[in-house]
């Protein structure tokens, strides 16, 4: 995807007050159908600028092949553009080292970067969006309630869009297939079978649209 320099460098600038690092504009075919919005890189995307190429991106992987779809299939991009991270110490004995561990996007980065989801979007036009996680299924609907209330259902709803220091919603509506966060697996191994029952009801949306 082309992008105007001038939503790449505001964005940047509006990042400067927070501990970020990297920048990662997102992958895949934007001229197909189907959007996947993650949160923030972590520590490998940030290095590299691609998203979804740690641990995490293993996992995303499994999750699209059990859906018959590859990524090649869908464009992926995020919330957060930059790798959110906070110093923790690494409690060797005596090193009385620090390292940088990742961190949720806080809504200061969230609104910093909003205008690049925006463009994605609108230059897009998906007829899916598949929102992974809690931070993704908010920042697309606003909707503050539990991800898992919704993971697997396809909500046809206005996203929302940045205006004036807050958001508006768009006046199309699009379909998003909130999913749990790959990375919630290696958090809460029990969350498996559900994250498998929200992949089969996106399976037989995707076999039903496809039809
Ligand atoms: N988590 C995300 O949301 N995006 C990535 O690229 C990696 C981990």
């Amino acid at each position: 995807m082309e992008w105007p320099e001038r939503l790449v460098n505001e964005a940047k600038k509006r990042m400067e007050p927070y501990d970020v690092e990297g920048f990662v504009l997102g992958k895949g075919d934007d001229r197909g159908e189907i959007m996947i919005v993650g949160e923030a890189p972590g520590e490998n995307e940030a290095v590299k600028g691609e998203p979804f190429i740690g641990r995490a991106g293993d996992e995303l992987d499994k999750q699209l092949d059990y859906l018959g779809l590859s990524r090649e299939d869908v464009y992926i991009t995020s919330v957060v553009r930059s790798r959110p991270y906070k110093w923790v110490k690494t409690n060797k004995k005596g090193m009385g080292g620090k390292r940088k561990a990742n961190r949720k996007p806080n809504q200061k980065e969230i609104y910093a970067h909003a205008k690049l989801l925006d463009y994605q979007i609108e230059q897009m036009k998906p007829s899916l969006i598949i929102a992974l996680g809690g931070v993704a299924y908010e920042r697309l609907t606003g909707d503050k309630g539990k991800i898992s209330d919704v993971v697997g259902k396809a909500i046809h709803t206005p996203v929302q869009r940045e205006e004036r220091g807050g958001y508006v919603e768009t006046e199309e509506k699009y379909t998003i297939v909130p999913l749990y966060h790959p990375a919630a697996v290696f958090y809460n191994p029990k969350i498996k079978e559900d994250i498998y029952r929200s992949l089969d009801h996106l399976k037989e949306y995707l076999e039903r649209e496809g039809d």
